[in-house]
C-alpha cells in the first residue's frame, strides 16, 4: 500500500478513536486527547502519587501545585456541558493544516542527526544541527538532563510555562526566577537580570512567554545573551510558539547574536505552530557538540519519534503557510475582542498579548484566590479558565486567571467576556 494511503487510514482510525474518547467532530483530528481518558482523570484524582516510596523521588512534593491546576482543569473538562465555554486547555479547534495529508509522505523512520532544511525560518538563522524529538518537551526534558546537575541553579522567568518549571524539577535544578513585570506590559527587569541569573548554569527561556504572550524584545534578548556569556551558562530557548505573533512582531533568536550560536540550544515543535500536538514531532536545534549528549539522552529516553508523523511534520514545514498566517490573523482578532471584553470589567486587569494564545487577567482588585474565583465561574457561569499557581514561583498566580483565546470563535469570546462580566457584577462589584 502506498505511503499516502496508510497515513489516510491512520488518520482515520485516529479521528475515529477520538470520536469515541470525547466529543468527536469538535477535536482537531491531530489532537489525540488519550490524556483525557476516564482511567486517566482517576488516577491523576487520587490524592497522593503511589509512586513517592522512601528514598525514591517525592513526586509529590515536586508536583504538588501542579496537581491542583491539573485536578481542576480536568474536572472542568469532565462536568463541561456541550455549551460551555472552555477556556482552560490550550488546544485549538483548528483542524490540522489540510495540505499536510495532500503531501506525498517521504521519509521513514530516522534518529540522530536530521537535515536542518526541515525546520522553520528561525531555526535555519541558527545554522546548527537539528535533533528531532517527540515534542518540544522532550526536547526540554533532554537538554535539561544533560546540562543540569542536582542542585544547578536554573533561571526562569515568572511567570513561566509551567512545563519548564516542572521540567527542571524532575531533572533536579533549583528554579531561580526573574520577574516579568506586570506594569511594563509583562517584560523584563533588565537592571534585576544580571544578578538573577548570577551563578545560574543554565538560561531557560522563551518567546513568545506563556502564559503572557510576551515576545522577548531586541535589547531583552541581548540582554539574557550578555548574561549567559558573562556566566558562561547555556541558554536553552523555546521556540514553540515563534510563529503566533502578532501586530508584526517577530521572535529574535538569541543564537544569532554575537558569540551565542555557541551557548545555545533552540527547542520547538509543531505542536503549536501547526496545531500538531497530537503528532509529537519537536526538535532541538544547536551546534553538534552541545547536541552530542542531548542526542544520547534523547535514545535512552524515546529512541525516535514516529516515522509517519515526522512524515507528516515535513509536510507542514515545508508546505504551504497560507494555513499559519490565517490561524494566527484569526488569533489575533480572537485576542483583541477577548481583550477589549475583559478590560471593560471593573476590577480585572489585562495586558494585551503580543503572541500566543493567552490572555492572563489580574483579578487582585476582587480579592479572591485564583483558584476559587475559577471554580465559581465553572459552577455558575459556565465560562473553563485556569488559575495560574504553579506557572512561575510559588507566590505567582494567586491573582491572576489565564484565558484561551484560540479555542472559541468571537462570538463566544463576547458571550464569555459577558458572562464573567456578570458574574463580577454579582460577587465583587468593586
Ligand atoms: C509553551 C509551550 N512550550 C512547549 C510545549 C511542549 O509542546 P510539545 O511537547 O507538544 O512540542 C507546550 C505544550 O503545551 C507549550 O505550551
Amino acid at each position: 500500500m502506498q505511503r499516502v494511503e496508510i497515513a489516510h487510514q491512520c488518520m482515520r482510525l485516529l479521528s475515529q478513536g477520538m470520536q469515541h474518547i470525547e466529543d468527536g467532530p469538535r477535536l482537531p483530528a491531530a489532537n489525540l486527547l488519550i490524556l483525557w481518558s476516564p482511567a486517566r482523570i482517576q488516577m491523576c484524582r487520587k490524592e497522593g502519587y503511589r509512586t513517592t516510596f522512601p528514598g525514591h523521588l517525592n513526586l509529590e512534593q515536586r508536583f504538588r501545585q501542579h496537581r491542583q491546576a491539573i485536578v481542576l482543569c480536568l474536572k472542568n473538562r469532565q462536568t463541561a456541558q456541550p455549551g460551555d465555554m472552555k477556556f482552560g486547555v490550550g488546544l485549538p479547534k483548528d483542524q490540522a493544516h489540510p495540505h499536510l495529508l495532500r503531501q506525498q509522505l517521504g521519509v521513514g523512520a530516522t534518529i540522530g542527526f536530521q537535515e536542518r532544511h526541515y525546520i522553520g525560518p528561525l531555526l535555519a538563522d541558527h545554522g546548527g544541527e537539528v535533533l528531532v524529538t517527540c515534542g518540544a518537551g522532550e526536547a526540554m526534558l533532554d537538554v535539561l538532563l544533560c546540562y543540569v546537575n542536582p542542585g544547578d541553579r536554573v533561571l526562569l522567568t515568572n511567570p513561566t510555562y509551567n512545563g519548564m518549571a516542572q521540567r527542571v524539577r524532575l531533572a533536579d535544578g533549583v528554579q531561580v526566577f526573574t520577574d516579568l513585570v506586570e506594569e511594563r506590559g509583562w517584560h523584563l527587569d533588565l537592571a534585576a537580570l544580571p544578578t538573577q541569573a548570577r551563578g545560574c548554569k543554565v538560561l531557560f527561556v522563551m518567546s513568545p512567554v506563556m502564559p503572557v504572550g510576551t515576545v522577548l524584545s531586541h535589547a531583552e534578548t541581548e540582554a539574557l545573551a550578555d548574561a549567559a556569556r558573562a556566566n558562561d551558562t547555556l541558554l536553552l530557548f523555546n521556540a514553540s510558539l515563534d510563529k503566533i505573533v502578532y501586530d508584526g512582531r517577530r521572535v529574535i533568536s538569541p543564537a544569532t547574536l554575537p558569540g551565542m550560536r555557541e551557548r545555545t540550544i533552540i527547542v520547538g515543535s509543531v505542536s503549536k505552530n501547526y496545531n500538531m500536538m497530537g503528532w509529537r514531532i519537536g526538535w532541538a536545534v544547536g551546534p553538534r557538540e552541545l547536541l552530542k549528549p542531548v542526542h544520547d539522552v534523547h535514545i535512552f529516553n524515546t529512541i525516535m519519534p514516529s516515522g509517519l508523523a515526522q512524515a507528516g511534520a515535513t509536510a507542514a514545514l515545508r508546505g504551504s503557510q497560507e494555513g499559519v498566517a490565517a490561524s494566527v490573523a484569526r488569533y489575533e482578532r480572537n485576542r483583541d475582542v477577548l481583550v477589549e471584553g475583559l478590560s471593560a470589567i471593573a476590577g480585572l486587569r489585562v495586558v494585551v498579548p503580543e503572541g500566543g494564545y493567552y490572555c492572563l487577567a489580574n483579578i487582585s482588585a476582587l480579592g479572591v484566590p485564583s483558584t476559587t474565583f475559577c471554580q465559581q465561574l465553572l459552577a455558575e457561569e459556565e465560562v473553563a479558565i485556569t488559575p495560574m499557581v504553579a506557572w512561575g514561583s510559588d507566590t505567582f498566580g494567586h491573582q491572576h486567571v489565564r484565558f484561551i483565546f484560540t479555542n472559541e470563535p468571537e462570538e463566544r469570546l463576547r458571550e464569555a467576556a459577558g458572562r464573567i462580566a456578570r458574574f463580577v457584577q454579582r460577587h465583587y462589584a468593586v
